[in-house]
């Protein structure tokens, strides 16, 4: 039986250490601060951001709310963008995706502050991390490395598998992946055998975005993984990528949805608004 990764009781271990760091830090007269913006009624992304300010209020991190209207254009966005990056007393902004259509997120993005950026997304974080400089890393990769870590799961020389290539997780998972010296194969919708990749995996991390996609037989006995997908199941059930039932005789851990990854994300996320700070003093 596999073990059960439980992301829920790590991410609340994070949270009390970036609390401890945030009460610190005001005692030194120092606030930390996010502005978190919200571009029309997406109700997935309100959830979201509803749990992020929650966060924020568990740590002690300031958290500032821009709801804004769907018909909002690029450039009055831009414009607030600008207006937090210029603020002194504003140390991360984060622009819930996805945007409305006629809003380029790339443009948005980029206009953040690398300095702010506590998405990880700016063009000179994933630069910084795929020279191995330090930098912001984006919350959901930086949270499955924690996992493994405080699991005690070897990284260094193991298999590694991860499938997906997104910007957001698959890229930044396999680059940190290899920063921890495992052995990183990167796969993705035109990858021919995928069933003979995923076999070979000590360490497979799932990114793909369907339902329950990867059962006991894409796996190796004793394999860890880590999944990532929020997806729904026949019965509109949240659910994984991976089906958890069929792995857990096989594998020798696993992360649950709900409970494993999501909430790595939003501790991350805490601790890189903490991590903007402590790079800002550094400085001075
Ligand atoms: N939408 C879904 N996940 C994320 C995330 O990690 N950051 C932002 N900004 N938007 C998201």
């Amino acid at each position: 039986m596999a073990v059960i990764i439980d992301g829920k009781k790590i991410s609340k271990e994070i949270k009390d250490e970036v609390r401890e760091k945030v009460f610190a830090l005001k005692e030194k007269g120092v606030n930390v601060t996010l502005a978190v913006i919200q571009v029309g009624n997406d109700p997935a992304s309100t959830v979201y951001v509803g749990n992020k300010k929650k966060a924020c209020e568990y740590t002690g991190i300031r958290s500032l709310a821009y709801e804004i209207p769907e018909e909002t254009t690029e450039e009055e966005l831009l414009k607030l963008v600008n207006s937090l990056n210029e603020r002194e007393d504003v140390d991360g902004i984060l622009v819930q995706l996805p945007l409305p259509s006629h809003i380029s997120e790339d443009k948005v993005i980029q206009a953040i502050s690398p300095g702010k950026d506590v998405d990880g997304f700016h063009l000179q974080s994933v630069g910084a991390l795929s020279i191995g400089q330090p930098g912001f890393v984006s919350c959901t990769p930086a949270g499955i490395i924690e996992l493994l870590k405080r699991y005690n799961i070897q990284i260094d020389g193991k298999e590694c598998v991860v499938i997906g290539r997104s910007n957001i997780v698959g890229k930044p998972v396999s680059m940190l992946l290899l920063r921890e010296n495992g052995t990183v194969t990167t796969c993705h919708s035109h990858t021919t055998d995928l069933k003979e990749v995923t076999r070979r995996a000590d360490i497979l991390i799932v990114a793909i975005g369907k339902a329950k996609f990867i059962t006991a037989d894409y796996i190796k006995e004793g394999a860890v993984i880590i999944d990532v997908g929020m997806d729904r199941d026949e019965n509109g059930k949240l659910c994984g990528d991976v089906d958890f039932d069929s792995v857990m005789e096989k594998a020798g851990a696993v992360t649950p949805v709900p409970g494993g990854v999501g909430p790595m994300t939003i501790a991350m996320l805490m601790n890189n608004c903490v991590y903007s700070v402590e790079r800002k003093l550094q400085e001075q």
